[in-house]
């Protein structure tokens, strides 16, 4: 059976991450989330590890993960990155041409040998045009609003529904109208919309395409 890169793409709060960890674990393959990788170099701004009049201090920014916990300049920030004003910081500073091209780079390097699950919003149009699996993931903003409610109030913050809602339509808009790799499905992504389906029901679903294409 071959090792295969499998590129998920899709909108902010839509689950990628939980079902490309758990396709990771089925596989036994790296698991990498790139939306922590850009939330960690927005806290490199927030902490003022660069600026953006200097973008070349990114070099002295190391973005890793240690047991899927994302790491910067080696100390684990898994924590810290998940808020709201990270994920606003993180959006904002995504569309930037060196910044990209910095991460980018590095998540080609980890998919060099294969047996890789990467999720984010351009690893099948970009990072990996290549890759054997291409799954595009969506759901409804209101159901991804919903999600994300519970997640933040689940961690014991106070979020009110409407303005993770609107937080979740402007990151949409953000995410598919920037200039610079914008979130788009790929021709040969293969498009799953999860606002009706239990996780169960996605899962085999992606397994059974996982398993079609390793043979
Ligand atoms: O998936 P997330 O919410 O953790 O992503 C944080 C931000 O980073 C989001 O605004 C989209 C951006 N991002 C990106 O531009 N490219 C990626 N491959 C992954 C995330």
């Amino acid at each position: 059976m071959r090792r295969i890169i499998v590129a998920i793409d899709g909108y902010s709060s839509c689950g990628k991450s939980t079902i490309a960890k758990q396709l990771a674990e089925y596989a036994g393959y790296t698991y990498v989330d790139t939306g922590a990788m850009y939330r960690a170099v927005a806290l490199a701004l927030q902490e003022g590890l660069f600026s953006p009049e200097q973008l070349d201090g990114l070099q002295g920014v190391r973005v890793g993960f240690t047991n899927n916990h994302v790491t910067l300049n080696g100390v684990d920030v898994e924590d810290k990155i998940r808020t709201l004003e990270i994920g606003n910081l993180a959006s904002q500073v995504s569309p930037v041409p060196e910044i990209r091209r910095f991460l980018v780079a590095q998540q080609q390097a980890m998919g060099a040998a294969k047996g890789i699950v990467m999720d984010g919003r351009d690893i099948g149009t970009v990072v990996f045009p290549d890759a054997e699996l291409k799954l595009f993931l969506t759901a409804s903003a209101e159901v991804r609003a919903k999600r994300r409610y519970d997640e933040l109030a689940g961690k014991g913050q106070s979020p009110v529904y409407e303005e993770v809602l609107a937080d979740v339509r402007d990151r949409d808009y953000r995410d598919t109208h920037r200039a610079e790799s914008p979130l788009r499905q790929a021709p040969d992504a293969i498009l799953i919309d999860n606002s009706e389906m239990t996780r169960e029901e996605q899962m085999q679903r992606i397994i059974a395409l996982f398993n079609e294409r390793i043979r």
